[in-house]
């Protein structure tokens, strides 16, 4: 006998009463194994009819005598536990309703409130009395007489039970020289209506097996919400006859909450944001002492214990001064995974070198069998990781978000980047090479590159974006204090990368005005030369263009005012306003030899009179 056919003679349970003599119970299979299958048996099994339904106008006699239908018990709004047994079956009939009975007793629900227990006697022989007295000694082994009302012991016609049997493909048999039936060892979970839900096989039936059956069967009519929880991730597995857990379902239930748990984290930042859009026109509050010293929003009450541990206000362990309020933000995030991390490396470290030491192999110590899991270990271990995680992502994105939208009332600066300086243009059109802002006040970058992708940061503000050529990047942040900080180019951009610096200026409130006022004139109050001199220290030419007379990534300024030049094209030039004025706007039509074609474009950046005014200044640069 194959080993299929097998499983499924051990599935069907096909068990005799009155085979018992030449099958033992338990070594039914073995003996099955061993030689042919009764012929008797044959005929007797399961065909399983999931979603069949059970003819509701078959007519019984109940344990009192009333002759009524099957409708009567199927009312539609309880599941049922259905048998096909009869009373005087000498051993697995007993065995199936004990079973059963041992399964209901532990199970907390109620028959007659939440579910039926219907028994209907095979032997068309046995008169109600008799099932009568069957049920009153399953009620006492229950032990709950008050639920008489949900158990019914039926007996009827053979026509009938045939009906019956077949609808729900119970195939049994009369063995006449031993009188008595062979049949399977099963009960079937009926829904409220009365359709076949599931065949439950064996002699046992543990409670979870027949709560999930009954939550399955009951069709929402029975449970609680976590019953069909359960039944979701718990599918029946029919090898094993019990409901296992299914990996997917429960994967796709721990997904669906930690979204929810997400959700939920952010729920008040969406209500923050919209409270703050229905104000929009409202200004800020501006922010308070509270800002500086790292205590903002929710992360207040875990991040202060932190903030005195690791840092004062101004700066901290392993970050420079904070200049912004959400530099805090940043430094508590920062430590807050910085800590687990470090707790967990050290927690794992530390048991891995203990179990290494305490079972270590020793001489004449055999080893011991490993348990196969843990359930609370493995809740343990996921549990507490996904809140951590969720709170890191959670905390995160609260500040994230906060980073990424600048406020309406922001002041916006654009920033050119190229190689190797910064251009500051502000809103009256003045350039500067440094960035200057007002404290207290949101500032808005919107940024772009001439030629390779170059990053703004400014550790202070912990404040990072990337400026890519051909597009805008925006970025924001708000000064709470003044003072002067360093600005780096932080994407590698070529070989003058790291001289790629600026300061970020923050004035005190009203003195940004005045300076930008007084900066934004420089030409007017100067000669033309001194004019010069300082745009080329603003605009970046110093970066390539030295005043010493040596050479670096272009000529020296110095002395170069009227010389020829050989150029890569092999003609010679005279260096003169002309010369001067095209290679500050279309710095590719000439290059001298030597050099490499890497000066950017000047054209619409600077102004005639300053363009005169550095021509100005070269002039002056004698040998
Ligand atoms: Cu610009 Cu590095």
């Amino acid at each position: 006998m194959s080993d299929e056919k097998l499983t499924q003679a051990k599935r069907q349970g096909i068990l005799a009463c009155g085979l018992a003599l030449w099958l033992s119970l338990p070594g039914a299979a073995v003996a099955q194994r061993q030689e042919p299958a009764p012929e008797a048996l044959a005929e007797v099994g399961v065909d399983e009819h999931p979603g069949a339904q059970i003819p509701l106008d078959l007519r019984f006699r109940d344990d009192s005598g009333r002759e009524r239908t099957l409708a009567s018990l199927f009312s539609g709004d309880r599941p049922a536990v259905l048998t096909l047994n009869y009373s005087d079956c000498p051993m697995l009939c007993t065995l199936v309703l004990n079973g059963m009975v041992d399964g209901l007793q532990e199970l907390a629900w109620t028959p007659g409130k939440d579910f039926e227990v219907i028994s209907v006697s095979i032997d068309p022989l046995e008169t109600f009395q008799r099932a009568r007295l069957t049920k009153q000694r399953y009620l006492r082994s229950y032990g709950r007489p008050e639920t008489a009302a949900g158990w019914h012991f039926l007996t009827g016609s053979e026509k009938n039970i045939k009906r019956l049997a077949d609808a729900v493909g119970f195939r049994f048999k009369y063995v006449e020289q031993e009188k008595q039936y062979v049949h399977a060892a099963v009960i079937i979970i009926c829904t409220p209506q009365g359709r076949v839900s599931r065949y439950l096989y064996g002699v046992q039936f543990p409670e979870q097996t027949l709560r999930l059956s009954l939550v399955e069967a009951g069709e929402g009519k029975v449970g609680s919400t976590l019953d069909r929880v359960l039944l979701f991730c718990f599918h029946y597995d029919a090898e094993a006859g019990r409901y296992g857990p299914v990996a997917r379902n429960l994967m796709k239930l721990g997904a669906g909450m930690t979204c929810a748990l997400l959700m939920l984290g952010m729920l008040p930042y969406w209500l923050r944001r919209r409270s703050h859009a229905l104000r929009a026109n409202v200004p800020p509050p501006p922010p308070s002492a509270d800002h500086a010293t790292g205590g903002s929003g929710p992360s207040a009450a875990f991040a202060l214990p932190l903030a005195g541990m690791l840092g004062a206000p101004g700066g901290s362990l392993l970050f420079p001064m904070r200049g912004t309020a959400e530099a805090a933000m940043v430094d508590q995030v920062f430590y807050f995974i910085f800590i687990v991390a470090v707790f967990f490396f050290v927690l794992i470290l530390a048991l891995m070198t203990f179990f290494t030491l305490k079972y270590r192999r020793r001489p004449g110590v055999g080893s011991l069998p490993s348990p196969s899991h843990s359930t609370g270990l493995e809740m343990v271990w996921t549990l507490i990781p996904t809140m951590l995680v969720a709170v890191m992502f959670i905390w995160g994105f609260w500040g994230y978000m906060g980073m990424q939208q600048a406020p309406d009332d922001s002041y916006e600066i654009q920033v050119l980047a190229k190689k190797w300086s910064w251009n500051f243009v502000y809103p009256n059109g003045h350039v500067e090479p440094d960035l200057h802002v007002p404290v207290d006040q949101p500032i808005r970058l919107v940024m772009t590159s001439d030629d390779v992708i170059h990053s703004l940061y400014v550790p202070a503000f912990r404040l990072k974006m990337d400026i890519v050529p051909g597009r805008y990047t925006k970025t924001w942040f708000h000064a709470i204090e003044t003072g002067t900080h360093q600005l780096y180019c932080a994407e590698y951009c070529g070989t003058q990368h790291s001289t790629m610096l600026a300061k970020v200026v923050v004035h005190p409130r009203g003195e940004f005005e005045k300076w930008l006022e007084q900066a934004a004139n420089f030409l007017e109050r100067m000669t033309p030369a001194e004019g010069g001199e300082l745009l080329v220290q603003r605009r970046g030419c110093l970066q390539c263009h030295s005043l010493d007379g040596s050479a670096r990534v272009g000529p020296t300024f110095k002395g170069l005012f009227g010389t020829q030049e050989t150029m890569t094209s092999g003609e010679t030039v005279t260096v003169d306003e002309n010369y001067i004025l095209e290679s500050l706007l279309e710095p590719m039509a000439k290059i001298r030899a030597g050099y490499k074609p890497v000066m950017p474009t000047y054209k619409g950046q600077l102004k005639d009179e300053e363009i005169t005014a550095i021509i100005a200044f070269i002039k002056t640069l004698k040998e």
